[in-house]
Order: C-alpha cells, then structure tokens, then sequence
C-alpha cells in the first residue's frame, strides 16, 4: 500500500517490517553523519490542520534525514481561512509536484477521505479520536527497546480511553502482536463493550491495573475533544487517577512509565514520576524520528502501487 491511514489495517508482518526498519535507521541515527540519501527525489507536505510539537517536528526530522524535500503548512494563517475547501488545498499544493502528505486533522477519517481523491501517498499524523498510527509504532518500539517483545508484555492504557488516538492506535497494534492490553480510567472515559470490540480488559481501579501491568501507558484527558462534562474536575480525576510517586512505590515491581505528550503535569501524571527513572517518555520522542523514517521510506518505495 502507499498510504498508512491507521494499524487497523496492517498485519502483524506490516508491523514487524515497519519495526524492523526503524531500528536500522535508529542505528543510522546514532552516527556522527545522520543523513542518508533515500528520498532525494521526493518532495512532502506536512499538513497540519491541528497543533502539534512533537510529531510535525518528528516527521519533519526524519524527512531531512532521509533527504527529502519538505514544506510545512500549517491551517492557521494559510487560505483555509479564506473558506478554501482540503481537497482545494491539498490539489493545489500537489499541482507543485509533491509526492507525500503527512496530515493531521481534527476531523476522524479526513486523511481517508483526502486519499480516496488525490495520488499522493497519505500518512496520517492523527485525525481526530480515530487513529494515530505513528505514535502507536513508537510506543510499540519503545516497548520492544525496554522488554525486548511485545508478545506477553502487559500494557495498561490510563486516562481519556473514549477520545484518544493513540489508545485506539496502540490497542490495534498491542492486540495484534500479542501484548496484553488492560484500559483503565473513569467509566465515563472508557467506551461501553470496548472489551467485545477489542481484546482488552477494562479495569477501573487504577492500583489494580498498576499492580498487574510492565508498561503503564498515560493519556491525556482530551478536553479539546469533550462536548459535555465527564468528570466533575481535573482535581478529582488526579486524586482518583493520577500517578504518584507514593503510588508508584507502593507497588511490589518497578514498571516502566510512558506517555504519547503534551503533559498535563499534576492531572494524569505528576513530575516526580514523569521525570523519574522509570519514565521513558523521552525516549519515545527520540525513537519517533526512527519510525518516522521507516514509514516514510517503505511508503516512498511504495508509491506507485494501488
Ligand atoms: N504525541 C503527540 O502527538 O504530540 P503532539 O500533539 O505534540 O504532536
């Protein structure tokens, strides 16, 4: 395929080829020269209708790194608000010979849509609470750097369950590569039957998921996404739900702490666990750029097929 929309629809080789070719370029990464000729002749747009730190700089790394030639675009202050349409927009920036679009939207299915009416190959950098593929092969690689697999290894996925990308991202790949998925948070964040849809358990006593898992993953509370009031507080939900250092210690085994970012520091996560040894928060960033420059380089060997 020359698009990467989501991991629903990758199989377990997909994953295991694109994890794979991120550790070979995580070794070109740690070389005093870190750039490789590969996509010297292919142009990409980073399209960002939504803000973002980490993956548009992440994505914009790794095309430099691969050589490619990269333009930014970022909706605010582009025609977009002159009323200009995404399928006029994206048509207008392709006319210029782009080959590549790494997009991120607000709206669930936008880079589906745009790759069912444009050539160009798409990579979804996030769209809306449906997926965000990238974060879920970084996580998925910090993991495998940490434990070695992912077969066996007991993931718990904390907080904003109903609107986040990411969990529903890493709940595909997790499941799909044999990690055991536990999702814990407020019953008003967790989706009804997401253990029919998925194979995952459900788990609301945050000690309970802690105690059983290696890997605790933390969300974010997405208020940017909540149309109506699903707890009565961050205060409360960071009494009932935030992670400790007291928690933390309280535990028989030392697990290892993760985090997609931005930090709401003292609501899901508070400093003494985000910046402790047990966090690998960091180095997910880091390893970001690696499977960024994997996904870009098998798609760009893909591009002209259907
Ligand atoms: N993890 C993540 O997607 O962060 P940004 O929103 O800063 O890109």
């Amino acid at each position: 395929t020359r698009h990467l929309l989501g991991i629903k629809d990758l199989t377990p080789a997909d994953i295991s080829l694109l994890l794979d070719t991120a550790k070979q370029f995580k070794e070109v990464l740690q070389r005093p020269i870190k750039k490789v000729p590969s996509l010297r002749d292919v142009t990409i747009v980073n399209l960002f209708y939504e803000n973002s730190t980490r993956t548009r700089i992440s994505f914009e790394l790794a095309e430099k790194r691969l050589s490619a030639d990269t333009i930014n675009f970022s909706a605010s202050g582009s025609s977009v608000s002159k009323g200009e349409t995404l399928l006029d927009t994206v048509n207008n920036i392709l006319s210029m010979k782009v080959d590549m679009v790494v997009m991120r939207h607000s709206a669930s299915g936008a880079p589906h849509f745009l790759a069912k009416h444009i050539p160009a190959s798409i990579i979804n950098a996030g769209d809306g609470i449906n997926e965000h593929p990238t974060q879920a092969l970084l996580d998925a690689f910090s993991i495998i750097e940490k434990f070695g697999t992912l077969n066996g290894t007991r993931v718990a996925i904390i907080g904003d369950i109903m609107h986040s990308r990411v969990a529903q991202s890493n709940i595909y790949l997790l499941t799909k590569m044999g990690a055991e998925v536990v999702v814990c948070g407020p019953p008003t964040l967790i989706p009804k039957y997401i253990d029919q849809a998925f194979n995952v358990r459900v788990e609301y006593n945050l000690t309970k998921a802690l105690e059983w898992c290696d890997v605790a993953n933390v969300l974010r509370i997405q208020l940017e996404r909540q149309n109506q009031v699903l707890f009565s507080s961050l205060r409360e939900y960071s009494l009932v739900y935030g992670i400790n250092k007291r928690i933390l210690d309280s535990l028989e085994k030392k697990i290892t702490i993760m985090h997609p970012g931005p930090i709401n520091r003292g609501v899901e996560l508070d400093s003494d666990v985000a910046d402790s040894d047990q966090s690998i928060i960091l180095q997910q960033v880091e390893n970001g750029v690696a499977v960024r420059m994997a996904v870009l380089y098998l798609l760009a060997g893909d591009r002209n097929s259907s």
